[in-house]
């Protein structure tokens, strides 16, 4: 008999917005998952309000985040959203009281997260939201049972403390019930600013530190242009800004132009505008067929709603039945 088809499950808080280095980084992965694994994808609206956030932006990124995604190629059946499922939230309550304070306390994300919010200004507070997150976090894993979470290293921390979390449970309960779920590191390119090279791309930098996958031509091609090539280069190697650009090249699987520019810079020859050009090409063609696909996808957004309230209903047929069960395991009610 054939082995049952791997649970793949990652999640994305909803920001709005979506540039090349999320793109190459983090979601190209999820679309090509799709084709080995049964992957489930969430939207994490409730992961959003642990920072300060805007009540009247909210639900509009959400959409926004998920306009993307299909858009990029993740299948809607395989997408839900976070607040439409409440099993998350009631199985993190129950996953608080199997979680070790001492453990939680030692994120690092909480400590880096609580300092950006402190030097915005006096208006934010640190809530006990972000402080709780990894648990909720935990919660949309381990409610499906995943094998595999793909995620970047910063979130090695998260998985963690998940693997803890049920462990501590498995161990109360006396029975290997939840599955230790594994870190899936593909190496996915890390794109840089183009504008300052020794930063990750990034939308909390500015404007200028990322570049979106929907970008009107014109202004990507400047972008591009504009790229900072020459600081911090070193006598026959290779800049920051060089090798970013390259990278993108490869991301964008140019892989004809970008060995053949290799070759030039390794003689010496290569000029940055034919570099800047291939790359501006490249991401073009990419931008062009997201957006047509987006507005293909946005042309009728009470479809895309329909949609994605049913395939949220559909997963969260799974996170009641494990809810259901870990509620009979240690002696909660459950009505029938
Ligand atoms: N913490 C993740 C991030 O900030 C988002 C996230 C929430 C997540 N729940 C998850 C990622 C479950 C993977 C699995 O990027």
């Amino acid at each position: 008999m054939s082995q049952p088809t791997k649970t793949v499950l990652s999640c994305i808080q909803p920001t709005g917005y979506m540039h090349f280095g999320n793109y190459f980084g983090a979601i190209k992965n999820w679309v090509s998952l799709q084709e080995s694994y049964d992957c489930v994808y969430g939207v994490v609206d409730y992961h959003a309000m642990t920072m300060p956030f805007d009540i009247k932006k909210l639900r509009n990124n959400s959409w926004e985040l998920i306009y993307n995604l299909m858009a990029v190629g993740v299948k809607p059946e395989n997408l839900f959203v976070q607040s439409l499922i409440p099993e998350h939230t009631e199985l993190s309550w129950i996953f608080n009281c199997f979680c070790s304070y001492g453990h939680l306390s030692r994120m690092t994300q909480f400590k880096d997260k609580g300092k950006d919010v402190k030097e915005k200004g006096a208006e934010s507070f640190i809530s006990a939201g972000l402080f709780d997150y990894p648990v909720l976090q935990a919660a949309d894993i381990l409610i499906y049972k995943a094998d595999f979470v793909p995620v970047g290293k910063d979130q090695d921390q998260h998985l963690e403390l998940s693997r803890a979390i049920a462990q501590r449970f498995n161990h109360v309960v006396g029975k290997e019930y939840f599955k230790m779920p594994e870190t899936l590191h593909t190496e996915t390119p890390k794109i840089k600013s183009t504008a300052d090279p020794s930063k990750k791309m990034s939308k909390s930098a500015g404007e200028k530190h990322y570049i979106n996958i929907f970008e009107e031509e014109a202004r990507l091609r400047k972008q591009v242009k504009s790229a900072v090539t020459d600081v911090g280069r070193e006598e026959g190697k290779m800049s920051d800004g060089v090798a970013n650009l390259f990278e993108l090249l490869k991301a964008c699987e140019k892989m004809e132009a970008h060995d053949s520019l290799v070759d030039s810079f390794n003689q010496g020859t290569l000029k940055y505008v034919d570099l800047k050009e291939a790359t501006a090409d490249a991401l073009v063609e990419l931008s062009q067929a997201f957006i047509e696909k987006r507005n293909e996808i946005t042309a009728d957004k009470r479809a895309v709603k329909y949609q994605i309230k049913q395939s949220s209903a559909e997963i969260r047929k799974k996170a009641q039945e494990t809810l259901r069960e870990v509620k009979e395991l240690i002696g909660l009610m459950n009505v029938k």
